[in-house]
């Protein structure tokens, strides 16, 4: 524990900065804080003395912002839930939030103005619902079982009886009122049948990377291995604990801006990199059609057995098996009209840049649950002669501090100021 940690301090809050916190500064240091909204006054306990900067959390607000709202959830507020960031701003504050972190991550990622592109974060309908969206929740399990959700930056428990961001019968779920020894974790997952699966988690075998654990091993325990999912005239079945966007309007919203940054023309090759079971590879073959192709690539086995079966009426679409790298793109010999990519949170990653962007493609989308990640990939496609033709910002997990993009990407060195509406930019915000 820091000297610091427990003092109570006076902040005039600032900017929002990405992980649902504000900038302040106390006596000179930069201190993010959580519970807080910018313009407000607070007084704040530290969390956290990390060299440079502190962590805090808002105790008493002295002077509110005019977004400030009482958090719906009785978990919510310092030292409790960490699963929500933003439960104390409404709906049009909490985009606004987000829009400025996308922006501000841009211009310190990427030095890119983006502000002319992305004039807000977009909800996802139903507008201004907030709760009751999430159609899976992996609960943490105390040492004796009881399930809840982890505390901010910590292994404590808040312990549940429901999560109102939880969609009916994952939110609520019976699971919340049994103890579970023996696993690690248990997760629900809601198909749009409105069926319910209870998966268990253990920890899973295997080498560690990057200093990470390896993912947990999921076995389900009560209901379909397999849960339906419609997008658009499709409905997807996809494997309980596999990939799907957890908000229900999620995918469609995104296939909509993929289309719109890439307009596939019949006849065109796509590639659908990170393709999970098929969603955005299916919207790629409809649009393309029978004279067409696409080639989706995805690592997880069972995704790819899941997107085979869900493109069987498309038979010019196929998912292939593999890790997404300079030597897979470089292999696979294609010449695509456009390429999509939708990776994980730690993004495609410079090596993947470069290698997808040398297949010469018409156009780009990069669909991004990191603004920091995509922010830091769109630089290195800048620095190959790429442009940031199009951002697009989804509000698809209300509450939290998470927020989706969709980037388009258009060969052509970045405009200069006065060009147009993205322009270099210098920023030194910082960081948490
Ligand atoms: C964000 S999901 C996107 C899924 C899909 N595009 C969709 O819209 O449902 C990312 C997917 O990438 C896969 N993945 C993660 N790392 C990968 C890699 N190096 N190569 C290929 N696929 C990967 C995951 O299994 C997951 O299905």
């Amino acid at each position: 524990m820091s000297e610091a940690a427990d003092q109570l301090i006076v902040l005039d809050v600032g900017a929002a900065a990405h992980g649902g916190y504000c900038v302040a500064r106390h006596e000179g240091r930069v201190v993010f804080v959580r519970h807080a909204l910018p313009g407000e006054r607070v007084r704040a306990a530290v969390t956290e003395e990390r060299g440079s900067f502190w962590r805090a959390d808002a105790v008493e607000v002295l002077a509110a912002a005019q977004g400030r709202v009482t958090p719906p959830c009785p978990h919510a507020g310092p030292g409790r839930c960490g699963g929500c960031d933003w439960q104390h701003a409404d709906a049009a504050t909490q985009r606004d939030l987000k829009a400025a972190v996308v922006r501000e991550q841009f211009a310190r990622l990427a030095g890119l103005d983006v502000s002319g592109l992305l004039t807000a974060v977009e909800p996802l309908p139903p507008e201004q619902g907030l709760l009751g969206w999430r159609t899976r929740i992996t609960y943490a399990l105390d040492r004796s079982g009881r399930p809840g959700l982890h505390r901010h930056r910590s292994g404590e428990i808040e312990r549940l009886a429901a999560c109102p961001l939880g969609a009916p019968g994952v939110g609520d779920s019976p699971a919340l009122a049994r103890t579970w020894p023996g696993l690690t974790g248990i997760e629900v997952a809601r198909g749009d049948d409105g069926a319910v699966t209870l998966i268990g988690h253990r920890p899973g075998a295997g080498r560690q990377s990057r200093g990470r654990r390896p993912p947990d091993r999921t076995e389900v325990i009560d209901g379909p291995d397999v849960l339906p999912h419609r997008l658009g005239e499709r409905t997807f079945e996809v494997a309980a604990a596999g990939f799907w966007q957890v908000h229900p309007a999620a995918a469609a919203s995104f296939a909509a801006a993929v289309l719109q940054a890439v307009r596939p023309a019949p006849g065109e090759t796509c590639l659908d990199l990170y393709a999970g079971a098929g969603a955005l590879t299916a919207t790629l073959a409809d649009a393309v059609g029978p004279s067409g192709r696409v080639i989706g690539v995805e690592s997880s086995a069972r995704a790819v057995a899941d997107a085979t079966a869900n493109l069987a009426e498309t038979p010019w679409a196929q998912v292939r098996r593999g890790r997404v790298d300079a030597a897979l793109l470089a292999a696979l010999g294609e010449r695509p009209d456009v390429i999509v990519l939708d990776p994980p949170r730690a993004g495609a990653g410079h090596d993947v840049m470069a290698a997808l962007l040398a297949l010469a493609p018409r156009a780009v989308a990069y669909v991004a649950c990191d603004p920091a990640a995509l922010a830091r990939d769109v630089a290195a496609a800048g620095d190959l002669g790429w442009r940031l033709s199009g951002l697009r910002a989804f509000d698809a997990f209300p509450m939290t501090h998470h927020v989706e993009c969709v980037a388009q990407l258009e060969p052509g060195g970045q405009l200069e100021p006065g060009d147009g509406s993205v322009v270099r930019a210098d920023a030194a915000r910082p960081s948490p």
